[in-house]
């Protein structure tokens, strides 16, 4: 599949907005300060799938968070902004992810995975 060029300029602070690459469902979250803040703020030693929140952004691009838009357990699309930690939540076995698409709690065994893409500009992404 060819490389998906993304405008974020209309996308609000704290909207998620879903596109597709090769057939597969991607979120782009435009982060809030306090959904930032609340993804650094985590003992990663404690996780599941242990990863701290500067290993899935792009430095110095920390309000964008670009995940893979299918639960890690059986696919289901998860709910943005739901569960305990107002990440996502899925609603087909309950599990949680928090604001950097880390699991949290539930069936999911690792966290979303983050697609291949790269900054053109501040406010351009392309995937793939
Ligand atoms: Fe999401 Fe099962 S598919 S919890």
């Amino acid at each position: 599949g060819a490389p998906v060029e993304v405008d974020l300029t209309p996308i609000a602070e704290g909207q998620i907005v879903k596109v597709f690459w090769r057939g597969k469902l991607i979120f782009i979250r435009h982060r809030t300060a306090e959904e930032i803040k609340a993804a650094e703020d985590v003992n990663v030693a404690s996780l599941r799938d242990p990863q701290p929140d500067s290993a899935r952004v792009k430095e110095g691009h920390a309000q964008w968070l670009i995940v893979y838009g299918n639960c890690t357990h059986l696919g289901c699309v998860p709910l943005g902004q739901q569960g305990e930690y107002h990440g996502w939540f899925c609603p087909c076995h309950g599990s949680i992810f928090d604001t950097s698409g880390r699991v949290r709690g539930g069936p999911a065994p690792i966290n979303l995975p983050i697609p291949p893409y790269t900054f053109a500009s501040d406010t351009k992404i392309v995937i793939g």
